[in-house]
C-alpha cells in the first residue's frame, strides 16, 4: 500500500503571526495521523519558523522552489544547501506558476529535480496541462513531455525518491476541480508510463492531485486507485480545511 501524502503549498501567502496560528492549530489535530503524512511548503523567509514550530511534530516542511545551481552569482536565488540548513524534506519543482510566470522550461525543471535529489531533498515534481491543451485533447502528450524531460536526465530509478503531482492548470485556484474520474485517468496514464520503464517504481510512486482540493471533495479524489493524496493551495491556508483534507487522506 502506498502512503497518502498531503502537502500544503502556501504560495506567496502568510506572515509570522498568521503562520504561527495556522501551524499551532493544525499540529495537535494531526498528531494521530498514521496512515497518511502531511507537509507544508512555505515561502523561503518562513522556513526558519516552520522548522522551529514543526520540528517536534509529525508534519514535515519544505520549500516551493530552488535553484539548480549550487552557489554563485545568482541574485535572488536559493540553493539546496540553504534549504538543507532548515532541514527541509520536500521541495516543489516545476509548479505550473513557475513554468508560466517565470519561464521555467522542461530542461530547467529537470535540472532542479536533479539538484534537489543530489542534496537529499524529495522533489514534488509537478506536471499538468492547460485548459487549451485539455480541450485540444493533448493532455497525455503534455504530461508525457514534462515527464520525459525529467526521465531523460534523472532516469526512472530516481522517481522512486520523488513525489509526482498532477496539477491541471485549469483547476488551480479556480474552484474548478477535476472530477475524480478525470484525475484518475491522468494518474493512471502517469503510472502506466512509468510502469513501462519500471513496474516497481510505478507501484511505489506517490502521485498527488492538485487543483481546488477542499475538505468537501478530498475523500472522493483520494479514494481513486491512483490518487495518493494532494498538493493543496488555497485550502492549506485554512486550518479547518487543511485538517479536513489530511483526515480524508488518513481515512480512505
Ligand atoms: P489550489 O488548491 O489553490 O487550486 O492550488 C493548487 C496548487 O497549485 C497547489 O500547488
Amino acid at each position: 500500500m502506498r502512503e497518502k501524502l498531503v502537502a500544503g503549498n502556501w504560495k506567496m501567502h502568510g506572515n509570522l503571526s498568521e503562520n504561527k496560528a495556522l501551524l499551532e492549530a493544525i499540529i495537535p489535530q494531526l498528531a494521530d495521523l498514521n496512515r497518511a503524512s502531511c507537509a507544508v511548503c512555505v515561502p523561503y523567509p518562513y522556513l526558519f519558523q516552520a522548522q522551529a514550530v514543526l520540528q517536534n511534530s509529525n508534519i514535515s516542511w519544505g520549500a516551493q522552489n530552488l535553484s539548480q545551481h549550487e552557489k554563485g552569482a545568482y541574485t535572488g536565488e536559493v540553493s539546496t544547501s540553504m534549504l538543507q540548513d532548515f532541514a527541509c524534506k520536500y521541495v516543489i519543482v516545476g509548479h505550473s506558476e513557475r513554468r508560466a510566470l517565470y519561464g521555467e522550461d522542461d530542461a530547467t525543471v529537470a535540472a532542479k529535480f536533479v539538484a534537489a535529489q543530489k542534496a537529499g531533498l524529495t522533489p514534488i515534481f509537478c506536471v499538468g496541462e492547460t485548459l487549451e491543451e485539455r480541450e485540444g485533447n493533448i493532455t497525455e502528450q503534455v504530461v508525457a513531455r514534462q515527464m520525459d524531460a525529467v526521465l531523460a536526465v534523472a532516469g526512472v530509478a530516481a522517481l522512486a525518491k520523488s513525489v509526482l503531482a498532477y496539477e491541471p492548470v485549469w483547476a488551480i485556484g479556480t474552484g474548478k476541480t477535476a472530477s475524480p474520474e478525470q484525475a484518475q485517468a491522468v494518474h493512471a496514464f502517469i503510472r502506466g508510463k512509468i510502469a513501462s520503464a519500471s513496474a516497481e517504481v510505478a507501484a511505489g510512486l506517490v502521485i498527488q492531485y492538485g487543483g481546488s482540493v477542499k475538505g468537501a471533495n478530498a475523500a472522493q479524489l483520494f479514494s481513486m486507485p491512483d490518487i495518493d493524496g494532494g498538493l493543496i493551495g488555497g485550502a492549506s491556508l485554512s486550518a479547518d480545511e487543511f485538517v479536513a483534507i489530511c483526515r480524508a487522506a488518513q481515512q480512505v
